[in-house]
């Protein structure tokens, strides 16, 4: 859009450039940057207009980004232009997704590029590497503590490890997803060093004070993320005698983006790794990115500003990248990561569905759908050129972060129900085979998270420690059921590595002191690469999980009707034990897959006609697109073994 004042600051920047931009001949990059610069002026205007220095802060934004647009590799230059060209392409159903640790996976970076033919055989084809900058061996908080964002961390390998993996990736068309940490800093990264130190330039990149006065202020209404290991959002600091904010744990200090200088540090960043051959980076924690005295500090406005300019720069620079938001937060604001008020993303074109993924849980607890099926009503459509990453574990606690109505209307009462899903998980039930442990206890208001692995919580782990064959045949049908949920959902599942093989709790980490405090470690496996082996045997129980996902990732592939364009209608069949909805082919919306997972140990049976409208189709005509076969029927009604899902389609 033309506007005069942008325009004629994009002028005077032009003119100004230093002469080895000028130089360059960078033709794609003026055109986008005239195309989003008044957006650009707009946010940044908006965010930093009143400092005396917004003129040379919107120099060196322009300057920065490109700077990073000379060094961006031809390869993914042309990647850039066919992306634009294909624009829906992350929409597609051909996308299967898995999150790993590259130590915990493989050793290191090295390693994992040779592990590359594990995930074709799965049918992976995005491998999200978590954290791999440097960060101290200590105090690393899983590697999202980052001492230098321009390196990797020596444990897992080189820079040049990391370019021969993306390029390994990229030649067998997998997606290559790095985390990008934006809200706080290692308190061992140079900045904080240089603040603790007494240099201003430096404590104006965090959030440091002199006294009390004010970060009681902000505790009145801030809540603890971790309030058994890190109560509190300020630390004391030795030396500096200052007050820095750490929301997280005491030694992640938190980034202060009321000044440019720290955007355009974290823009520097994202666009450093984009070059580095991430196709897609995970923003870490974006919903924290903006403080205020009086709020909760989550979700601000400001966080989504800041989060559009990123969008805004980084289109500039790097158009075929997308960001993902890491925001685990109630379903009505998570969906505004995409950007509020807009047709297609401007934010982040990828969002966790950490909604359905605690609705999955509950579901399992429960062995009802009750709340699965009025929960998932508030989640609220996506923007166009929007995806849900779905997801059922990660190196993460699960938060039971539905709706207190939803609790409600699905017949709970809020606070007994999330303290039966918390002891469920945790074991406290004699009819409960789940090995979990809480997480995140906080003592004042009986809140808790709920930390182990997806084997372990739907009771494989003690199924096998009592040899019981019934019960390890249960535990398999439940993990293979809630990746029939997460396939066919809408979005691009996210595996957990070592769930396709079956993975129970690890419960190693109590042994090392860097760990033994956060019960997260129990479900961050070393993967059993020879426990991986026996996928290929027969009957084990990882063949039977692999093999059962890689056919779901196969099929997916294959089914338009699984591409996410807002193609989904629930469809509660008034059955509470069962899940179910349609998936709408987008081309030909006669093409329709009818979904439905069991949760209950018995079976369950489902009135056809009440969910598909007559002459829709015969029953006769239904199969499983995922196991081939005609569905069991009973007089007019579909039957569903116990914890089996359908992806019913008409021949
Ligand atoms: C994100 C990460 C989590 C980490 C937190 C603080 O939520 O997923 O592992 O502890 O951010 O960086």
């Amino acid at each position: 859009m033309y506007e005069q004042v942008s325009h004629s600051l994009l002028n005077d920047i032009m003119t100004e450039l230093k002469p080895d931009i000028k130089s360059e001949n960078i033709r794609h990059f003026y055109t986008r940057l005239g195309a989003n610069f008044f957006s650009i002026y707009t946010l940044f205007h908006y965010l930093y207009g009143d400092r005396d220095d917004f003129r040379q802060q919107a120099q060196r934004l322009v300057e920065t980004m490109a700077r990073q647009y000379i060094l961006r590799p031809d390869a993914l230059k042309h990647l850039d232009i066919e992306r634009e060209r294909d624009h829906n392409w992350f929409l597609n159903q051909q996308w299967a997704g898995m999150a790993l640790y590259s130590d915990g996976f493989a050793g290191d970076l090295k390693t994992l590029t040779g592990k590359v033919p594990y995930f074709q055989d799965l049918g992976v084809n995005m491998v999200h590497v978590m954290p791999i900058m440097a960060c101290p061996s200590r105090h690393s908080d899983g590697g999202y503590a980052v001492s230098n964002y321009r390196e990797i961390d020596q444990r897992v390998g080189a820079m040049e490890d990391l370019d021969n993996l993306a390029q390994e990736l990229r030649q067998r068309d997998i997606l290559l997803t790095l985390d990008v940490v934006l809200n706080h800093t290692s308190d061992e990264h140079e900045w904080a060093l240089r603040a603790k130190q007494g240099e201003e330039r430096y404590q104006d990149y965090y959030y440091v004070f002199p006294n009390r006065e004010i970060p009681d202020m902000f505790e009145q209404t801030m809540p603890e993320i971790f309030p058994d290991t890190a109560p509190g959002n300020f630390t004391w600091i030795e030396g500096m005698d200052k007050w820095v904010m750490t929301v997280f744990k005491h030694y992640q200090w938190d980034l202060n983006y009321n000044n440019p200088a720290v955007f355009i540090e974290m823009m520097d960043i994202i666009l450093f790794w984009a070059n580095h051959g991430a196709d897609i980076v995970r923003l870490d924690a974006v919903a924290f990115l903006w403080k205020k005295i009086g709020s909760t500090c989550q979700n601000e406005r400001e966080a989504h500003l800041i989060l559009q300019l990123m969008k805004d720069c980084c289109q500039v620079t790097a158009p075929g990248v997308l960001f993902i938001a890491e925001a685990i937060v109630a379903p009505v604001e998570v969906a505004k990561y995409f950007g509020e008020d807009a047709i297609n993303a401007k934010e982040c074109e990828v969002a966790y569905n950490a909604t359905f993924m605690a609705l999955l849980w509950d579901a399992v607890a429960t062995k009802s759908a009750r709340l699965l099926n009025q929960g998932i009503k508030s989640l609220p459509d996506k923007l166009e050129r929007a995806t849900w990453l779905n997801y059922i574990r990660c190196h993460d606690d699960i938060g039971l972060g539905f709706d207190d109505t939803d609790i409600r209307l699905a017949g709970y009462d809020p606070i007994p129900h999330r303290r039966y899903l918390i002891d469920y998980f945790t074991g406290q039930y004699a009819d409960s085979f789940a090995r979990g442990m809480p997480f995140g206890h906080n003592a004042k208001t009986g809140d808790a998270r709920i930390s182990g692995s997806l084997a372990s919580l739907v009771g494989l782990e003690v199924a096998l420690e009592r040899g019981d064959p019934k019960e390890i045949d249960d535990a398999i049908k439940v993990i293979i059921l809630l990746h029939g949920m997460i396939m066919s959902f809408g979005g691009i599942p996210l595996l957990y590595y070592g769930d396709e093989i079956g993975t129970t709790n690890d419960y190693r980490y109590v042994e090392d002191e860097r760990k033994s405090g956060d019960t997260r470690w129990m479900h961050r496996p070393t993967f059993d690469w020879e426990k991986a082996e026996l996928r290929n045997k027969h009957n084990t129980i990882e063949n039977r999980i692999f093999q059962a996902l890689k056919k779901m990732i196969a099929v997916r592939k294959e089914t338009p009707a699984f591409a996410d364009f807002n193609n989904r209608e629930l469809r509660d069949s008034g059955n509470p034990h069962l899940f179910s909805f349609c998936r709408i082919d987008p081309h030909h919306v006669s093409d329709r897959v009818l979904i439905v997972g069991n949760f209950d140990a018995r079976p369950q049976h489902m009135e056809i006609d009440d969910i598909i409208p007559t002459g829709f189709v015969q029953q006769t005509q239904l199969y499983d697109l995922y196991s081939g076969e005609k569905p069991a029927m009973f007089k007019n009604a579909l039957v569903i073994p116990s914890y089996r899902f359908y992806w019913l389609q008409a021949r």
